[in-house]
């Protein structure tokens, strides 16, 4: 049997994230050049401790930036968010002119961007191994936030899906 894991995974739908993190830039306003990219692979591995996962591609900008400032947040889309969500998994440079106009504030324990949605979550670096071409951090949560519950953005097929709730 021929192994195709990438279409076997297109029929596991999966919620729809952005991670986001930071590197000095003296400079620039504020004295940090943010970036955030488009995730799917977030999985909540412990409550207590509360210990978040992410699985993210091997030689990533952003994963050196993470790396590096050790801090990042996340925030879960909603249905609206699928503009948001191809944005962010654009090139670095297009990222950047992304964030000039997405909304978004700081997250007071990180300092790293908290977007739109219905929930988000502070992240420390706690561990970090290698898994394949992607390296798997382990963050210990910080802080976590929820506005109202809204209907989810989808991963789905290869696609983003608004989905409704009942
Ligand atoms: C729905 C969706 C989910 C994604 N999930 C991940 C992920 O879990 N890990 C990852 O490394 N990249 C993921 N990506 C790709 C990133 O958004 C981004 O394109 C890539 O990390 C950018 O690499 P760079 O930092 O080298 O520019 C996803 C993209 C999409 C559209």
């Amino acid at each position: 049997m021929e192994l195709d894991l990438r279409t076997a995974m297109r029929h596991f739908a999966t919620g729809v994230g952005v991670v986001s993190t930071w590197a000095p830039e003296p400079g620039v306003r504020g004295g940090r050049r943010h970036d955030a990219i488009t995730v799917n692979s977030l999985i909540p591995v412990s409550y207590d401790p509360p210990l978040v996962a992410l699985s993210l591609r091997h030689g990533s900008a952003f994963l050196a930036d993470l790396l590096e400032a050790r801090r990042w947040g996340v925030s879960i889309l909603a249905a609206d968010g699928a503009d948001t969500a191809r944005l962010l998994a654009r090139s670095r440079e297009s990222r950047t002119e992304a964030l000039r106009t997405l909304s978004a504030v700081p997250g007071r324990h990180t300092g790293a961007l908290l977007f739109d949605g219905p929930g988000w979550l502070e992240c420390a670096l706690t561990d970090s191994f290698t898994v394949g071409d992607h390296l798997m951090v382990i963050g210990t949560v910080l802080a976590t936030g929820v506005r109202p519950p809204q209907d989810p953005l989808v991963f789905l097929h290869g696609s983003l899906t608004p989905a409704t709730t009942p």
